[in-house]
């Protein structure tokens, strides 16, 4: 028992407390549902910062570039047309370990295999309107970020 409690306790040490910054896309089909609100509570209800937000309609160029890595893919199509059908809620999200944490409070991609208690496995039904993206990993936050905010984010 005591050699179980050191190994945990070690293990909760090496996990490293990194602060992050990810990328949150509300897709249309959450705009539409007003769960604008709902995703947000729940992420600054974690203790992560909205250190950037904005509604946009995002055009072809955008959102091909976003999902480049899913290019020729069967579903391909069909993410980019519906992205781009309807107003996106985009957000930089910082805290400790942020990209991890929100994908886990996302749930799974396909909300059928979603834990409850999840974003999509609470509110959401079907792959193809999954409610939100969020970036999957520290490369890939950093390249999404720039992308829908290559103004830069507010100071
Ligand atoms: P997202 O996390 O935004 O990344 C790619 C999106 O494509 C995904 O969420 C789903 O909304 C959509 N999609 C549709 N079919 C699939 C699939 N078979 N595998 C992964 N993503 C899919």
């Amino acid at each position: 028992m005591q050699t179980l409690e050191r190994c945990c306790a070690q293990a909760i040490c090496l996990q490293e407390r990194t602060m992050e910054t990810t990328l949150v896309l509300i897709k249309p089909g959450g705009v539409n549902r007003r769960l604008i609100g709902e995703i947000i509570r729940r992420i600054e209800a974690r203790d992560l910062t909205v250190v950037g937000l904005k509604l946009v309609r995002p055009n072809r160029a955008l959102v091909e570039e976003h999902y480049a890595e899913h290019r020729g893919k069967g579903f391909f199509d069909d993410v980019v047309n519906y992205l781009t059908s309807g107003r996106v809620v985009a957000m930089a999200v910082e805290g400790v370990n942020a990209i991890q944490a929100v994908r886990t409070m996302m749930g799974a991609t396909n909300p059928l295999e979603a834990t409850p208690g999840s974003v999509r496995g609470d509110l959401a039904l079907s792959i193809d309107d999954n409610l939100t993206h969020s970036s999957s990993d520290a490369d890939a936050a950093a390249r999404e970020v720039k992308l829908w905010f290559s103004e830069g984010l507010p100071k």
